[in-house]
């Protein structure tokens, strides 16, 4: 069986891509005992270096999963030589900031069986990702006519009961995009996640992050 491949992607930084592939690595590892790889393609290494800086700081015992940097260039050949070891390999897709770029992001999503895409409430980070899902819808096209699977879905990210939250909501949901129904709070206990222990292994994490990560095993069909 190959790998399901899944990302977390938005042309903008500062969304939450990051975090929310950590809280989902580790969780589909911790709590669903799935074989599960995270492909970090950002130059900055966000992913892996959390990582390295939790080994630092507490042993190199074995992590749940690997977290890997990959160029976007070869994350092709990165899938093909990775699928059949793992059940789902999650991509941390970076942000990119000009147009010449869009490439590298097509890339790494035309792959993927699903995208996860997180905004924020901010006005700034919903119109560049109102931008971004043209590019997606551009992907879904052309997998569709290969006869490929592909969804999509936008999340909320750092939730904070505002009328800017509602907004957000509101104007994805009257442009049609599909989203998930539970949001992600902004919360210090998201900042930054554990890649060892899932957020679900403390009863506030489970509080907080259980509706959204039974949402994403629901959409994903994991
Ligand atoms: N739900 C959240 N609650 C609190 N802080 C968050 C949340 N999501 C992200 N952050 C913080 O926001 C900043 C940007 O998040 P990050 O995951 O690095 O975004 P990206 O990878 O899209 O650039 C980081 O400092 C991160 O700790
Ligand atoms: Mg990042």
């Amino acid at each position: 069986m190959s790998a399901k491949i899944i990302s977390i992607a938005n042309r903008k930084g500062g969304v939450g891509k990051t975090t929310l592939s950590i809280l989902l690595a580790t969780a589909l590892a911790k709590q669903k005992n799935l074989k599960v790889c995270l492909l970090d393609t950002d130059s900055q290494k966000s992913a892996l270096n959390r990582r390295l800086i939790e080994q630092a700081q507490n042993g190199t015992i074995d992590p749940p999963y690997p977290i890997e940097h990959v160029f976007p260039k070869y994350l092709t050949m990165e899938l093909k030589h990775r699928s059949e070891d793992y059940d789902v390999i999650l991509i941390d897709v970076p942000r990119l900031t000009d147009s010449e770029k869009d490439a590298e992001i097509v890339t790494a999503i035309v792959h993927c069986d699903d995208v996860i895409i997180p905004t924020t409430p901010a006005e700034m980070d919903v119109v560049a990702t109102n931008d971004f899902l043209q590019i997606v819808r551009d992907v879904q096209e052309k997998r569709k006519e290969l006869g490929m699977p592909f969804s999509y879905h936008l999340v909320v990210n750092k939730w904070n009961n505002t009328k800017d939250c509602e907004n957000t909501v509101a104007y994805f949901e009257s442009k049609g995009v599909p989203m998930f129904d539970s949001y992600l709070s902004d919360l210090v206990l998201f900042r930054p996640p554990s890649t060892y222990d899932s957020v679900l292994e403390t009863k506030e994490g489970r509080r907080r992050f259980a509706s959204f990560f039974d949402e994403f095993i629901k959409q994903t069909k994991l």
